[in-house]
Formats: structure tokens, C-alpha cells, sequence
């Protein structure tokens, strides 16, 4: 089989593991020709290629990013997208593709496997927000910068006696931020999930100080203050219709400063989170989703993603991975609550 591979979205740490994974796989067992997509959907669409092979592809298991860069091109929101696909992947002699991505990724993925493209999906984002897997790769790792980040800003907010906010990514899931406070012994989490009461917040950041202790505030980018909305960059939109996030943790430091009398700055993580090399369980984890993807693809079983469940890499509907949005649930957040303030 001739097989087309593609990274779509945000990059995240272990995407170059799974294209190794599938190629060292579908070369060795199976005899499987590749051709790389490059930049996401632009790949495709606009016959954007580069040679994927045993060489091409040595060496790469440690580099953080993608060896086929990366972008949130949408076809369906360009003229003829869908046709022009058709139309790349025919000419090339692709029979089937290889989507590495997150909800926008494997959102086209889906609605292609739906118009006759043969497509196998394989779950990354930092954000662990996708349905249906119990962790996506990229997750760990990023969670890791962050909590190495929060011990940082520890001693230094103690030599300060000021609260430190950090600001970690997340639109609309706060996984990172749950994880990075809980392991990174935070005065208080606030995710996109559960508004947070800014009088709430400034009561944590005083029983800190009063312990002698300075207050670490984990927050993620969409967290949403009670009587608020969420804070943008700017109203621009991409191609999936999604707003740039950042602000909240400087718009939460003024609060603070002006409720408590106390100071309060703050440190945005923004894309560091998403850079450098994979930790071991990301790089394992995102292996087994390369090898079980080209398995699932050289059995012809289209239309599927590769997922975690439990210790288990199974194969689920396409469908399933973008069908609603994996957010942390309420009970695992109370579970952190006993530890603020
Ligand atoms: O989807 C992954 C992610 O890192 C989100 O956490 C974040 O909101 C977004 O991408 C940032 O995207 P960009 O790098 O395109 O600004």
C-alpha cells in the first residue's frame, strides 16, 4: 500500500514517535510505501509532500515538533477542498491516510472518512481533551514543564513573599492545569470547567501567606471568573473559529493585588508547554499509537482512531474521538480542593 501521513493542529511533544512508529512498522512488516503530507490539510490540498522512509524518518523519536510541520489548514472552509484532495491523493496513488491531530485534525478526518477517504486517526494534543482515549500524547509532557515551572516559581515567590499565577494552556479543558497544580503542590486550580469566585481565590491566597508560605495560583487560559467572561488576546478567529486565549492570569494578578494589598504577577507558559522533547511515557505512548495504527490500516479497518484504554492501545470510531469535548469531570476537581488555601 502507498500511505499518506499527516500532522494537523497545535504540535505537541511524541508526534515525530508516531511517525516513526508507522513507518519503521509499515516498511519492515508489511512492505507499506510512504509518502509525508506536510503542514496538516495544506499537505493535501495543495500536494505539499516530503519523502517518509527508514532514513528519512531515523532518529527522530526524541525531537520535540513535527518532521512534517504542522498547521490548522480546514478543507472544508476552502473552494473545492474536498475535491482537490481527491484529486492530490489519486494522482500520487495514495491509498489510504494516516491523520495525526486533535479535534480539528480528526474533525476533517472524520467528515473524509464519511465522503470515501480511507483514513486511520491518531490522537495528539497537550490539551488531553479528546473523547474516547484515556490520555492522548503530549499531555504528560507538557504537564511535566509545567510543574517543573511551578517548583520554580515556589522559591522565588517565597524570597518575594508575592503570589505567583501561572497561566497554562487550555481552552476549554483544564487538564493541565488540574494535573500541573495538583503534582506541583498549587494554593488553587482554576479550570475552564468551574467558574471561580475571585473573593474565593483571594481568601486561598491570604491562608497561604499566613502559613509563611507564598501562593502558587494555577490557572488555564479559558478559565472564566464568576461575574465574567473569557479573556481573548484579540477577536481574530482561525480556520476552525477559535479565538486566541491569554490575559486571564494578568487580569486575576490585578485582582488579587487590589483585594489582598498583596503582590501579585503573573508567568504565561504559552507555547514552551508544546516545545522540546517528549517525556518517556509520551514517547511510548504515541510508539504504540503508531504501531497499532498501521496495523489497523494494512487490515483495512478505515474510518477508526487509535486509542488508549487503561494500559490497553484499542481501535474506536473516527467519529467518537470529536463527538463531545473530554473535559475534566466535577468529581476530579473536588478532589484537589482539599489543598487550596
Ligand atoms: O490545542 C492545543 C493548544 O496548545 C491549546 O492548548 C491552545 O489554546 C492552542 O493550542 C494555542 O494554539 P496556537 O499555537 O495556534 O495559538
Amino acid at each position: 500500500m502507498r500511505i499518506g501521513v499527516l500532522t494537523g493542529g497545535g504540535d505537541c511533544p511524541g508526534l515525530n514517535a508516531v511517525i516513526r512508529a508507522v513507518v519503521r512498522k509499515g516498511v519492515r512488516e508489511y512492505g507499506h510505501e510512504f509518502v509525508g503530507f506536510r503542514d496538516g490539510w495544506k499537505g493535501p490540498l495543495e500536494n505539499y509532500t516530503m519523502e517518509l522512509n527508514l532514513e528519512t524518518t531515523r532518529g527522530i523519536l526524541p525531537r520535540g515538533g513535527t518532521i512534517l510541520g504542522s498547521s490548522r489548514t480546514n478543507p472544508f472552509k476552502i473552494e473545492n477542498g474536498v475535491e482537490r484532495i481527491k484529486q492530490n491523493l489519486a494522482d500520487q496513488g495514495i491509498d489510504a491516510l494516516i491523520a495525526i491531530g486533535g479535534e480539528d485534525t480528526l474533525g476533517v478526518a472524520t467528515k473524509l472518512d464519511s465522503l470515501g477517504v480511507k483514513v486511520i486517526g491518531v490522537p495528539k494534543t497537550i490539551d488531553n481533551d479528546l473523547n474516547n482515549t484515556d490520555y492522548t500524547f503530549g499531555f504528560d509532557t507538557s504537564v511535566n514543564i509545567a510543574v517543573e515551572a511551578i517548583d520554580r516559581l515556589h522559591t522565588t515567590a517565597e524570597s518575594h513573599h508575592r503570589a505567583l499565577i501561572v497561566e497554562v494552556m487550555g481552552r476549554h479543558a483544564g487538564w493541565i492545569a488540574l494535573h500541573a497544580g495538583m503534582a506541583g503542590g498549587a494554593a488553587c486550580i482554576l479550570i475552564p470547567e468551574v467558574k471561580f469566585s475571585v473573593d474565593k481565590v483571594c481568601e486561598w491566597v491570604e491562608s497561604r501567606f499566613k502559613s509563611n508560605f507564598a501562593p502558587i495560583i494555577v490557572i488555564a487560559e479559558g478559565a472564566i471568573p464568576q461575574d465574567g467572561d473569557m479573556i481573548t488576546k484579540d477577536s481574530d478567529l482561525d480556520a476552525f473559529g477559535h479565538v486566541k486565549l491569554s490575559g486571564i492570569g494578568e487580569w486575576l494578578a490585578k485582582q488579587i493585588e487590589e483585594k489582598t494589598g498583596k503582590e501579585a504577577r503573573t508567568s504565561v507558559l504559552g507555547h514552551i508547554q508544546r516545545g522540546g522533547t517528549p517525556t518517556a511515557f509520551d514517547r511510548v505512548l504515541a510508539t504504540r499509537f503508531g504501531l497499532q495504527a498501521i496495523t489497523a490500516a494494512s487490515e483495512g479497518d478505515w474510518g477508526k482512531m487509535v486509542a488508549l484504554h487503561g494500559t490497553d492501545i484499542v481501535r474506536v470510531p473516527l467519529a467518537s474521538a470529536t463527538e463531545k469535548l473530554k473535559t475534566v469531570p466535577i468529581e476530579r476537581y473536588k478532589e484537589s480542593e482539599i489543598f487550596f488555601g
